[in-house]
């Protein structure tokens, strides 16, 4: 973390878990354990018919809502998708894109999340854009060569401006829901390649100024190493996000110097 440059963000994705009915005795969980000053932004990403349950349960908590992903069309005959314009009107400010469930189940593409990126930047929705590499890629090496990639193209056409309200959010695939956690250093070395990419596209202020999220299976154990690290700005939190109390001490390692 840096805060003299930039936010911190701790961000669950409850992904297709839980219920709307949960969410208030979720988050007055969640504010018992949680500390009350915090020097970071929380988000829950949930899904679209839940974003309103979680506006309104998480105002008094600091508690900000967001969706797990958004239609790239702006309206019209698009059955079962939810538009960026919808998810601002009931008060969702951030929005994961570019899953890589996303990707996986639903073949979704770096053009794709660059299209969904600009919707939700367009609403004033701050995008959060996932980037990872397969165990395949890291495996031959390939790692920063994939993830700089997904990174140009998702910020493809977005200018300075817009990309203040962007979060990037490292998820290397082997790492999401296996309990396998990338180590600080992995973490921190492809956190830090990220910054570098954006750097050469917009200079070193902008660059500076970007939180970039590690997300993997970070947990109550392990987020304080993570987030310790330079260029590490906040998780993405997947199991432990449905848990009020590990949710509650990731979000107290995030108020560490
Ligand atoms: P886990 O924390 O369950 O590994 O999930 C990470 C993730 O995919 C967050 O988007």
């Amino acid at each position: 973390m840096n805060r003299k440059y930039r936010k911190t963000v701790i961000a669950g994705n409850w992904k297709m878990n839980m219920l709307a009915s949960e969410i208030k005795p979720f988050i007055e969980e969640l504010k018992a354990n949680m500390p009350a000053k915090r020097a970071c932004d929380v988000v829950l990403c949930v899904p679209g018919v839940m974003v309103p349950a979680m506006v309104k349960s998480g105002k008094d908590a600091k508690v900000a809502a967001g969706g797990e992903d958004c239609s790239c069309f702006e309206k019209g005959a698009y059955t079962g998708e939810v538009s960026a314009a919808q998810l601002a009107d009931v008060g969702a400010k951030y929005c994961v894109v570019g899953h890589s469930e996303r990707r996986q189940y639903h073949g979704e593409d770096d053009m794709l999340v660059n299209a969904k990126a600009k919707a939700l930047l367009a609403h004033g929705v701050n995008p959060i854009i996932c980037v990872g590499e397969s165990l395949e890629q890291r495996e031959a090496d390939l790692t920063m060569e994939y993830v700089a990639y997904q990174v140009k193209t998702a910020l493809s056409g977005i200018d300075a401006t817009a990309l203040r309200h962007c979060v990037i959010a490292y998820e290397p695939i082997w790492a999401i829901g296996t309990g396998k956690t990338a180590t600080a250093e992995q973490a921190e070395e492809v956190c830090e390649g990220i910054r570098a990419v954006i750097r050469k596209i917009y200079g070193a202020r902008p660059a500076r100024a970007v939180s970039i999220l590690y997300g993997g299976s970070m947990n109550a154990k392990n987020a304080a190493e993570l987030l310790a690290q330079p260029d590490i700005d906040g998780g993405l939190i997947g199991g432990a996000s449905l848990k009020p109390a590990d949710f509650a001490t990731i979000i107290a390692a995030a108020n560490q110097e």
